[in-house]
């Protein structure tokens, strides 16, 4: 799917669907599915690389991650993250971090935060790498916001919000990201701007929604954020397959006659 059709899709009332996705089996996995958009999110280096939050991504583990994911040739559109700072020292290091990942398969970036980083989201949009901004709780300022936390919970903070989610479309971003803030100044924000918002934890009242895909399959180690539903508990399932393979290892009932190749017998 292109960028074009995801808006489309925006423009006559279809809500948006998105999951994050940072391997090439996974990947595959969604290819078959009728989800919208797959963001290659920096939360990789949580989920994936056990780090305790994302300031920790790099550019070239993300250039890694989207490759793999671009191998599947997958329907949907993909959305790399720029990863920490990389959109917040200057426009020009910004593009040429956004041009590895848009060669690297991604079709658009996503870019945390506004004031700092609202000339890098012109910037690339002017020179045709479409954004999508990400706004509330934007985990590569985990430590100035102290922690994963809520956003949005005062007028101040909601009017500031308000006018960050104008700022980014007036910069070009395509679509925006809200997390964690509360439902009823997502809704707003909605109301307010002319581009997608795609939620997480911001209420049903936005124009999409994204998931981390190991959150609502049941595979993420540790504690889940109250907004997730998980739909799925893989990790039981692979846990009992393991389980399963160890025991008939051990009984012997493992490997049997169809897992093996023909005998060949030579005269030694
Ligand atoms: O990196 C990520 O996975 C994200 C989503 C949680 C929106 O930014």
């Amino acid at each position: 799917m292109s960028i074009l059709k995801l808006i489309n899709k925006y423009k006559t009332g279809e809500l948006i669907t998105m999951l994050t996705c940072y391997d090439y089996p996974m990947a595959s996995m969604i290819a078959s599915t009728d989800l919208d958009a797959v963001l290659v999110g920096d939360t990789l280096a949580m989920i994936v690389h056990g780090h305790a939050d994302t300031t920790t991504a790099t550019l070239p583990m993300m250039v890694m991650h989207t490759q793999a994911v671009a191998k599947a040739k997958m329907p949907q559109v993909i959305v790399a993250d720029l990863p920490f700072l990389s959109a917040n020292l200057s426009p020009r290091d910004t593009l040429v971090a956004a041009g590895q990942l848009i060669q690297a398969g991604a079709q658009a970036v996503k870019i945390e935060g506004c004031d700092r980083v609202v000339d890098s989201i012109q910037a690339c949009t002017q020179s045709g790498i479409p954004v999508m901004a990400h706004l509330g709780l934007t985990p590569q300022y985990v430590h100035q916001l102290g922690g994963f936390k809520v956003q949005g919970k005062t007028k101040e903070a909601q009017e500031r919000l308000m006018q960050d989610a104008k700022r980014c479309e007036k910069a070009g971003a395509f679509a925006l990201v809200l997390e964690c803030v509360p439902p009823n100044l997502a809704d707003s924000i909605t109301q307010s701007v002319n581009i997608p918002t795609i939620g997480i934890g911001a209420g049903s009242k936005t124009s999409g929604q994204i998931l981390v895909l190991h959150d609502m399959l049941g595979l993420t180690v540790g504690r889940l954020p109250r907004f997730v539903k998980q739909y799925a508990q893989a990790a039981s399932l692979c846990e009992e397959a393991v389980s399963a393979y160890v025991s008939s290892v051990k009984s012997g009932q493992f490997p049997q006659k169809e897992h093996e190749y023909k005998e060949v017998v030579c005269e030694l």
